[in-house]
Order: C-alpha cells, then structure tokens, then sequence
C-alpha cells in the first residue's frame, strides 16, 4: 500500500465540524433544515456534521459526477436527482466534501435554485480556491488546502481510500 501522509486528522476533522454546525444553528435557529448530502464523497462530512447539529435537520442525497477525461470539461451527470418537493420552500444547505474548478457547486446551485428553496446555502468540508475556474464561493468551508490532490474520509481516488478516518495525500 501506499505511503499516506495525514493533512487533517479525526481529531482536527470533528472539531471543526462542530463549529461548522453551531454556525448553521446560529443562523437558522428552531427552522427546519433540508441538508442536502452529495453522493458518495460528502457521506462522512454529513454524517459526522449532522450528529452535531442542534437543530431541526432533514437529509437528502443527490449525486453528480464530472464528465471522467483529460481536462476539465466542466460538463456535469446527474445521477441521483432530488425531489423537488423536498427542496420547495425549504431552507436548504448543501454540504460538499471539496470544491475545486466548482463547476460541481456551480451545477448544483443552479440546480437546486430551479426548485426554489426558501434559502440555499452551500458548505463544503474542503476548498482548493486557487483551483477554481468559475466563480463561487462556498458560505461555509472547513479547511483551505493547497492544490493536492487529497484522500480520505470520503474522498476516494479511483473509489479507493473513501473509509480512512483522516483527510491524507498520498506520497508520490
Ligand atoms: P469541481 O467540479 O472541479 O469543483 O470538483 C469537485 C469534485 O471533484 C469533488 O466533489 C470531488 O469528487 C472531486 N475532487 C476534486 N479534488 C479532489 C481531490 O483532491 N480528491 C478527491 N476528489 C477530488
Ligand atoms: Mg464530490
């Protein structure tokens, strides 16, 4: 196997999960929340964010994927829409495990927007800002990286690595 270098440990992770969550309550207080949990990569941040969110939360999940090439299309697959009754009217936050070019994020704001929530808010566990290509901004981000190409608790290479408890880069 190879050698993983650990950028963010369990530890690291959870604690600003937490404060992620309190932010969100202090925002929407006793209303109801629709997270909306992109498929697979953004599971363990939902899971482990949600268990310490204080308020009326739902979850839903939606899955997309970027075209797979040589260079960045920006052309996005919807795999697993969402129901617009679900998103109508509701205060919706998406939660993200990383924004890169943010075509993704960008896909999904449009996407979720065409269903008129009450209010969209977008949070993702990770932001590579110096990589992005469209502009956008998620609300909330848990940790700025350097452009690496980074793995774990969710975020897989090849669909491997996904169950590590701690965000690594694999050493060339
Ligand atoms: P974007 O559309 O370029 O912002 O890409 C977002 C998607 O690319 C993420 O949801 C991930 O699935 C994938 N991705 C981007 N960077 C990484 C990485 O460093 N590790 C694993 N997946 C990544
Ligand atoms: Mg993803």
């Amino acid at each position: 196997m190879e050698k993983i270098n650990v950028l963010f440990n369990e530890e690291e992770i959870l604690k600003r999960e937490e404060e992620i969550a309190n932010s969100l309550y202090e925002k929407f207080q006793d209303e109801e929340v629709t997270f909306v949990c992109t498929l697979k990569g953004a599971v363990f941040f939902a899971c482990d964010l949600l268990k310490r969110y204080k308020g009326n939360a739902k979850i839903e999940f939606l899955r997309v994927s970027s075209y797979e090439g040589e260079s960045s299309t920006g052309k996005i697959n919807l795999k697993l829409p969402l129901k617009a009754e679900n998103i109508n009217g509701k205060n919706v936050v998406v939660l993200e495990d990383i924004v890169d070019t943010g075509y993704t994020l960008s896909y999904i704001n449009n996407y979720i927007n065409e269903m008129n929530p009450k209010s969209l808010t977008t949070c993702t566990l990770l932001d590579k800002k110096a990589r992005r290509m469209v502009q956008i901004d998620p609300d909330y981000s848990g940790f700025v990286i350097d452009d690496l190409f980074v793995i774990g608790y969710g975020l897989d290479y090849d669909q491997k690595y996904r169950n590590l408890p701690y965000i690594g880069v694999v050493e060339k």
